[in-house]
């Protein structure tokens, strides 16, 4: 298990189009078990492979609380089957768009397919926290932002703060 650098945009691999997995083995285990240690260090609700680096369909996710008991989700090849019409904001951010936080509109519920840690062919309908986290973290998976649901001039002016704190940090 280990840690892994977290990709935040403007890094262009983040537009991936992340790749189906063939097989759920112990390596996929293993990337899965890093991507976990990753997003509990960061810390964060959820990650997708490509924001380590890795364009692989797999996202990692833990909605527990603060005090609660950790309850890690794994998700391989997720697909989206239904959505409802009725749609939710939700004020999301994202560890690849540290700090930034907007509210976004997105299906209420939705029912899912996915393979969980052990390959296990898994469908289920969420709502709440559950339907935005996987359809922000699916979005991951086609190269999308959070803040591409966002205007053009909101976008652009993330981005723009983004790239200012890379260039302090590079600066030191
Ligand atoms: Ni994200």
């Amino acid at each position: 298990m280990a840690i892994r650098p977290i990709l935040t945009a403007p890094d262009p691999r983040l537009k991936t189009i992340s790749k189906p997995v063939e097989r759920v083995d112990d390596a996929l285990r293993a990337l899965m078990d890093d991507m976990l240690d990753t997003m509990y260090d960061a810390p964060g609700i959820g990650l997708a492979a490509i924001q380590i680096g890795v364009p692989q369909r797999v996202i990692v996710m833990d909605l527990a609380g603060k005090d609660e008991e950790k309850q890690p989700r794994f998700f391989v090849n997720p697909e989206i089957l239904w959505r409802s019409e009725d749609l939710s904001f939700y004020e999301e951010g994202c560890l690849s768009v540290p700090e930034m936080y907007e509210d976004v509109q997105r299906p209420a519920r939705i029912r899912a397919r996915w393979l969980d840690y052990h390959g296990q062919e898994v469908e289920m309908e969420a709502d709440g926290m559950l339907a935005t986290c996987l359809q922000h973290e699916m979005d991951h998976l086609e190269g999308v932002l959070f803040i591409d649901h966002l205007s053009k001039l909101k976008r652009d002016i993330i981005l723009r703060k983004m790239t200012k704190a890379k260039k302090r940090a590079a600066v030191g």
